[in-house]
């Protein structure tokens, strides 16, 4: 089997559609709608792919490094750099006052620093930057800004958690309040009540290949910045500003990320920034590699958060009122976090109708890193916690937490607005859990564990279902638009630049397989460039799960544009209206004739066609009113479910994940194994938040889990052994590229069935306890031992315990043994 096979059998056992089958009826040819490998698949396994840090670097190359704030809140009071200028092979050391023009690199208020000025904000803030001959020099000159005499503090109060910001109301941006109807009444009058807290943390983006650039200065103040960012743009933007020119000076280029995952969306602009004023200053090229250790302590990570929740219900568990306020930790500036916190906002609902309700999102304001994008955006801060509140509904009422999901779900023709008020068009909720619950096997399953659990003392087994619903476009309405660049060649062949960025995701892959199908092409025609700000000028970032569809669009519209150009001239030559005429196979065929792609494009040449076109796109119905946070911020959503099984061990809080079932959104794929990637990436993502991956702060805000060392992503062993993902068979309703739907963050909410199932489990092990489980996330074993002795249930020693979960099996007959931990 060759490499494009092994994709497309993947994508075909998954349960898509057989992708050859796809293939023939779209022709044998056919570049969209079928599993093909990634663009840089190849170079990626080979080691080939060139990251920013695989650059040639020039001759006279200089490395920097950043020396970091040993406190979580204290002003400077006095630098003596002499010590560091004086380490060998320093060649210069650079502070806030080189800086010639602006010293900041926040995307939206100007609250951020590019080195610390009077004051430092958290621990780990880059107070200065060296600059050596070597990477290892800059680094070992950096580290002497660990000693007292290098830099002198005087140390401030510093606010660390998000419960002390909220008490002080101390916050980075004014508190968001939506409300619809009348909860508290509501509450009041129902016949059941809920009211708790919850907390989730944080997240370490985690990308493989850490924050770098590489700025190259140019004639005439010009700079080249390489930059590892989803957001060249804006890359491009804060350099200007910080050397006070104007943006045409500055370019900035990603061929692509080892991963961004948000935390490349504003973040890599603190390291372009430090690179392009130390390439200013001593006019040469400077290139900034954080180290990993380094990059946990500067950059923001997702937004652990705080919840206080209360909900009124009715028998059936039908939720008639409910408040939360969700306090997130911003960390110690804006940076994205109103965003962050709006799209919270709107993922309170999840999948789930809420007539009457009142949410609150706090941007609490820490002296700790500046939290940031990580995929989801806030969406599964603010979903997570309405699961919670069902789960525990459903245990109040002793009904299987299932039935109260579905119970809730958004109607179609009623039941059918959010709380921001967007009508739900496009709701596919009942059909698709009818389809995952079937082959699932849930109900006999829940059976199964419940007879297991009865008869197992020390084992316990849980068992949940959650659903998925996430708004698709970015919540800021002006930041949905895209464009792209496609120039056809004399030779025929394609090449296509467009504003989006490869972190992984298959981007690239995506878009030349659109421009393949427009011009009828085999995709090995096309070819993508580098994302580059001197082509496609004021880009969104590429996140918000939009990339393709807002670059795909453009690119499809810039090679329609050819294609018109070309179909004229082919219906000239061979008769017919242009309009008939064909692109397929490597053809153009109309009237009867046909020739070669080729061809045409070499008669379009001398019959001086324009060969090249720009496209543009501007997504369609998106608006939203900041200030009553009403609107239609999302031009569709994408939906989802999964069901997981996990076993606990109640001795030890250990667990295992022993399968997990999924059906995903991805409207018509583009590309079903790429598309399956990006849900099992984000499904085992979003688990690593929810049980393994704990940052832990000391009571001075030093961040103590930096490394892989002391935090703990998940690892290829922790996938389930019986992971079945498969793409829900459906179109956008919107018309999309190919109709497909944007497919990058919502698998991260997919995992919540892990939580609850380990909820579930720890249920089980207390069946007459009064309350749910107070589980916190992430569930860590810790964290599921302090549930179990919350519940008063010590459980039995058991000397065999390790043996005993290593043969754990799910509870129907699955189709492969348990991997072991
Ligand atoms: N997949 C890989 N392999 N690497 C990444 O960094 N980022 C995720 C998701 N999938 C990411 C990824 C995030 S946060 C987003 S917003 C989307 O990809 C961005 O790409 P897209 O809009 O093209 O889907
Ligand atoms: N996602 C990612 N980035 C963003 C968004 C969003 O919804 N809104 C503004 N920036
Ligand atoms: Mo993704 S968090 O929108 O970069």
């Amino acid at each position: 089997m060759n490499r494009t096979d092994a994709f497309v059998e993947r994508a075909a056992s998954a349960g898509t559609e057989p992708a050859d089958r796809q293939a023939a009826a779209r022709g044998s040819d056919a570049a969209i709608g079928v599993g093909l490998p990634h663009e840089s698949a190849e170079l990626h396994v080979s080691g080939e792919a060139a990251y920013t840090d695989d650059i040639a670097e020039l001759h006279g190359t200089l490395h920097a490094a950043l020396g970091l704030s040993r406190h979580a809140h204290a002003r400077i009071v006095s630098m003596d750099l002499d010590a560091v200028r004086h380490a060998p092979g320093v060649l210069a050391v650079l502070t806030a006052d080189d800086i010639p023009g602006e010293n900041n690199c926040g995307p939206v208020l100007h609250d951020d620093p590019i080195l610390a000025a009077d004051e430092v904000l958290y621990l780990g803030q880059p107070v200065f930057a060296v600059i050596a001959e070597s990477h290892e020099l800059a680094r070992r000159a950096a580290a002497l800004a660990k000693s007292d005499d290098v830099v002198r503090y005087e140390p401030l109060e510093a606010i660390l958690t998000p419960a002390e910001a909220k008490a002080a109301k101390q916050f980075v941006l004014p508190p968001l309040h939506l409300t619809r109807g009348d909860p508290a009444a509501k509450i009041a009058a129902a016949p059941h009540k809920i009211r708790g807290t919850f907390e989730v943390g944080g997240q370490e983006q985690f990308y493989l290949e850490g924050q770098v650039a590489y700025a190259v200065p140019k004639e005439m103040d010009g700079m080249l910045v390489y930059s590892s960012t989803q957001h060249p743009s804006e890359m491009q933007q804060v350099v200007a500003h910080m050397l006070g020119w104007p943006a045409h000076n500055v370019v900035c280029e990603c061929r692509r990320m080892g991963g961004g995952f948000g935390g490349k969306e504003s973040q890599s602009a603190l390291f372009a920034c430090v690179a392009a004023l130390a390439a200013r200053v001593l006019r040469r090229p400077v290139k900034l590699r954080a180290d990993r250790d380094d990059d946990f302590m500067i950059t923001g990570k997702r937004h652990d958060a705080i919840y206080e929740y209360e909900a009124g219900f009715d028998d059936s568990g039908r939720i008639l009122g409910a408040r939360v306020e969700i306090a997130l930790r911003a960390g110690y500036s804006a940076d994205l976090s109103g965003a962050v916190a709006t799209r919270a906002v709107c993922h309170f609902d999840n999948a789930y109708y809420l007539s009457d309700v009142d949410i609150v999102a706090l941007c609490c304001k820490t002296n700790t890193q500046s939290n940031t994008a990580f995929r989801g955006f806030g969406g599964p801060q603010g979903a997570l916690v309405m699961e919670v509140m069902l789960d525990s509904i459903a245990r109040q009422l002793n009904r299987d937490p299932l039935d109260v999901r579905v119970a809730n779900y958004y109607g179609i023709g009623e039941r059918d607005t959010t709380p921001y008020g967007q009508q739900v068009e496009d709701n596919i909720l009942a059909p698709l859990t009818d389809d995952l619950l079937g082959w699932s096997d849930y109900r006999a399953r829940r059976q199964a564990i419940a007879a297991f659990n009865a008869k197992s003392p020390v084992l316990k087994r849980g068992l949940a279902f959650t659903p998925v619903k996430f708004g698709i476009s970015f919540n800021v309405p002006f930041l949905n638009q895209a464009g792209a660049l496609v120039h056809v060649y004399k030779d025929g062949s394609v090449l296509v630049n467009h504003g989006g960025t490869e972190m992984g995701q298959g981007l690239n892959t995506k878009v030349a397989q659109v421009v393949a199908n427009e011009f009828g092409l085999p995709l090995a025609r096309v070819r993508v460039s580098a994302t580059d700000t001197s082509k496609i000028a004021n880009t969104s970032a590429t996140a918000a799960s939009t990339g393709s569809d807002l670059n795909g669009k453009a690119a499809e519209d810039a090679a329609r544009t050819i294609r018109a150009r070309l179909a004229e001239l082919a219906a000239r030559q061979l008769g017919g209206h242009a309009d008939d005429v064909r692109f397929a196979n490597g053809e153009v065929t109309v009237n009867g004739g046909a020739m070669p792609f080729e061809q045409l494009v070499g008669a379009a040449y001398l019959a001086r066609v324009q060969l090249w076109s720009d496209g543009f796109y501007a997504t369609p119905k998106v608006h939203w009113d900041a200030k009553t946070l009403t609107g239609h911020p999302f031009y569709y959503f994408a939906y989802g479910a999964a069901v997981s099984e996990v076993v606990i061990d109640t001795l030890t809080g250990e667990w295992k994940l022993l399968r997990v079932d999924v059906l995903h959104d991805a409207g018509q794929s583009i590309n079903p194994a790429i598309d399956l990637g990006q849900v099992e990436g984000g499904f085992i993502q979003g688990m690593g938040w929810l049980t393994s991956e704990e940052l832990w702060w000391n009571r001075e805000g030093r961040l103590m889990t930096h490394a892989p060392s002391t935090y703990k992503i998940p690892a290829v062993s922790d996938t389930p052994a019986a992971f079945n993902v498969r793409l829900y068979q459906n179109q956008n309703a919107e018309p999309t590229v190919f109709r497909s739907k944007a497919v990058g963050e919502p698998p991260l909410l997919l995992p919540f069935s892990v939580f609850l199932a380990i909820r579930d489990a720890i249920a089980a092990a207390a069946p007459a306890a009064p309350t749910a489980p107070p589980l916190r996330a992430p569930a860590t074993p810790e964290a599921i031992l302090d549930a179990l002795d919350a519940l008063n249930s010590p459980g039995t020693f058991h000397a065999d315990r390790a043996s005993a979960l290593s043969s754990a099996q799910p509870a129907s007959q699955g189709t492969a043994e348990p991997a072991p931990r």
